[in-house]
């Protein structure tokens, strides 16, 4: 086979200038006085990219060995595009509690919360990384409480049937039955900062889905007000403690009843939570999901030459209504109980339209392997297999006969499997549940005839695949029978598979990491390892603002039709004449690593509870809009 390579030289060393500037931007990030504690870093796979640009070709350690990179990919322009935005979030770290306070009345139009100062020395004890911005998602989730009255939001949640409660620094919970896991994992993150805590109680959602949704027009009007009422309140004119829950449980509230309803389909009741002028506000609503799902093979709404620039709008259901016919969320959800109510409700991560406020996920802080990923991380990044890896349940709801085409996970299956593909390909068999980029959007070698023989273009992409991809559920889950763990309507579509520790998935570069029922529990494991996520999801967690994408991690369109022209990207087609960009890939695997042990450790998570805490605490509070931290002079 004829390997079709003849570009210049001077090309080749132009790319070795763009790779070799842009790791070198990278580095001097790891290395800015702020990051002082780069011990974690594997800093021997990193310090060739330290090499003066143009000195030496960063080595080509797999893929393509002897293939150049296409030029002017569009990921080079995303990649580099992110770099500059982690600096600038980066050059806004605080040291000290004078300019994190400054940093707070600037990005929040208040005062901190009282105790602020206690926060922020446990955040430095604890070598926090402190940069306003990544507790964005706290007031995203807590500022249309600042437009109901504090009593109201104090006696819902002391009423709340599953709750966590502090008083005077102890930690309780109550729920309807002995053993609750999650609520036992949040009790103790709770507690271990519950020493400097406002008394606070926290309802719970106990379920896998978020469960809120109130009318978009509503929250506006809360929203109104939040921004009516956001004054910086002069030093002395401070209330600087909190009052504390004891009148609360001397006088019992009234019942609270959040009116939970059980009733679907989850679309309807979801887009009410979008603005009136969002796409999913104004689409038709589906009901039959037994067709082939709405899929075209072109490039993804709003994305860059097909890949994904917006990280927000690419997750969000209310500007892509397709996503009602292609999530399991939608399609069919395991369970519903749903409320328009607004109260406060605490979880683990919420669609953009839900207003729960979120914690760091129960499962995060479980050493349980089976989440945590244990203690091994994987080997180094040169000694794995240069391909993919996906294990995992076919989970995202209740598949079924009538509806399995439209579920996340059996797409993203099918998608990498290389005998459907081919099937797909030859024409053999119209794809039942994805679609291949049509029209040569991706421009992939294996799809444009730029093979040697453009007889061989038919079954070319399966062909590819089958180099790096190794994917299969480990059960189908299929409905109303989910034992054993295969059945009639999808077992000639897919092998089911053994499961595969995480530790042993770790042995492959690239991970993929797709939603199950609800937001998927092993990303931060993902996040820790020595290889690299490539992350589809429209759900919201607590680290969002701490992460960005292609910097962090690799951000996929819910659609996975980017998928194949991500991993030409990373992977190359030697077959075809393509190299890969495996330094590239490396350098996201092992920053995304280092920056998790910054961001994401339990410490984080501590440091974010915190502060959640005060700031509830406060909405609580029938004084909130006198009350803050006041800074002494000097
Ligand atoms: C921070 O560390 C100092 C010195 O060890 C200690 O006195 C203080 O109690 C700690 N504060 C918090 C909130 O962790
Ligand atoms: C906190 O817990 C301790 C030990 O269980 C107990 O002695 C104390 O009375 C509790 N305080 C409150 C306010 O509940
Ligand atoms: C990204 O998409 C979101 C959601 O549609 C939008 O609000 C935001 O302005 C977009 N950001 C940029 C930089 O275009
Ligand atoms: C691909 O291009 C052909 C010819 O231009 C056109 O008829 C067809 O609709 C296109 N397919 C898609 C999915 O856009
Ligand atoms: C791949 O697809 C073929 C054809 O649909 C199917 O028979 C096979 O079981 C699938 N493999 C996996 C791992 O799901």
């Amino acid at each position: 086979m004829a390997l079709l390579v003849s570009s210049p030289p001077l090309n080749r060393r132009f790319m070795s200038l763009i790779i070799a500037a842009l790791f070198l931007i990278g580095l001097l990030w790891f290395f800015t006085p702020s990051f002082d504690s780069v011990r974690h870093l594997d800093v021997p796979a990193l310090l060739h990219y330290s090499d003066p640009p143009g000195v030496s070709a960063p080595p080509s350690s797999s893929a393509g060995s002897g293939l150049q990179p296409k030029p002017n990919h569009p990921i080079d322009h995303l990649i580099r595009r992110a770099y500059a935005d982690i600096d600038a979030l980066l050059a806004k770290e605080t040291h000290d509690v004078h300019a994190a306070a400054q940093a707070y009345r600037d990005r929040r139009g208040r005062q901190p919360p009282p105790h602020f100062d206690a926060w922020f020395a446990f955040a430095q004890n604890h070598s926090a990384v402190i940069v306003e911005d990544f507790f964005d998602q706290i007031y995203s989730d807590t500022a249309p409480f600042w437009g109901v009255p504090a009593r109201q939001i104090r006696e819902q949640a002391n009423d709340f049937l599953h709750r966590i409660s502090v008083r005077d620094g102890n930690v309780t919970q109550r729920t309807d039955i002995d053993e609750r896991a999650w609520m036992n994992l949040w009790q103790d993150m709770v507690q271990s900062v519950a020493q400097w805590l406002p008394d606070v109680d926290m309802p719970i959602n106990v379920m896998d889905e978020s469960r809120i949704v109130v009318p978009w027009e509503e929250i506006d009007g809360y929203m109104q007000r939040e921004r009516a009422s956001r004054i910086i309140v002069p030093q002395e004119e401070l209330k600087t403690y909190y009052d504390g829950l004891k009148g609360l449980d001397r006088n019992p509230p009234e019942k609270f009843d959040a009116e939970f309803s059980g009733m679907g389909p989850y679309w309807p009741l979801a887009v009410v939570g979008c603005p009136p002028e969002s796409a999913a506000r104004k689409a038709y609503i589906e009901t039959d999901f037994s067709t082939a799902p709405p899929l075209d093979g072109q490039y993804p709404k709003g994305s860059y030459e097909g890949y994904v620039q917006n990280w927000t709008l690419a997750k969000s259901p209310c500007d892509n209504a397709a996503l009602q016919g292609l999530h399991g969320t939608f399609v069919e959800p395991i369970s519903i109980a749903n409320t328009k109510k607004f109260f406060p409700l605490f979880g683990g991560s919420k669609l953009p339209m839900n207003n729960e406020i979120l914690l760091p996920p129960a499962m995060y802080w479980t050493d349980d392997p089976f989440y945590s990923g244990g203690k091994e991380h994987g080997q180094p990044w040169d000694e794995k297999r240069n391909g993919l890896i996906w294990r995992g349940a076919a989970s995202g709801g209740r598949n079924k006969e009538s509806n399995w085409k439209r579920f996340q996970r059996h797409r993203f299956v099918a998608m990498v499997n290389a005998t459907s593909v081919e099937m797909a390909e030859t024409g053999e068999q119209t794809p039942l549940n994805f679609a291949l980029p049509a029209n040569d959007t991706y421009d992939l070698a294996a799809l444009t005839g730029s093979t040697a023989h453009s007889s061989s273009k038919f079954g070319a992409l399966a062909k590819w695949i089958k180099t790096w991809s190794n994917a299969a559920v480990v059960h189908l889950l299929c409905f109303p029978d989910p034992n054993p763990p295969h059945c009639a309507y999808t077992d000639s579509y897919f092998s089911v598979s053994r499961a595969m520790p995480m530790k042993e998935q770790y042995a492959y570069k690239y991970l993929p990491d797709i939603d199950g029922n609800s937001f998927s529990g092993r990303y931060r494991a993902f996040l820790y390892s020595t290889s690299l996520p490539v992350k589809a999801t429209i759900y919201e967690e607590w680290h969002d603002s701490r992460l960005v994408p292609w910097v962090h991690f690799v951000p996929m369109d819910h659609t996975f039709v980017d998928i194949y022209g991500l991993m030409e990207y990373f992977v190359g087609n030697g077959d075809a004449g393509v190299g890969g960009h495996d330094d590239v890939a490396k350098g996201i695997a092992m920053g995304g690593k280092a920056w998790a042990e910054k961001v994401l450790r339990r410490e984080d998570m501590q440091v974010y509870v915190f502060r959640l805490l005060l700031e509830y605490a406060r909405l609580c509070d029938d004084e909130r809009e006198v009350m803050g931290w006041r800074e002494e002079p000097g």
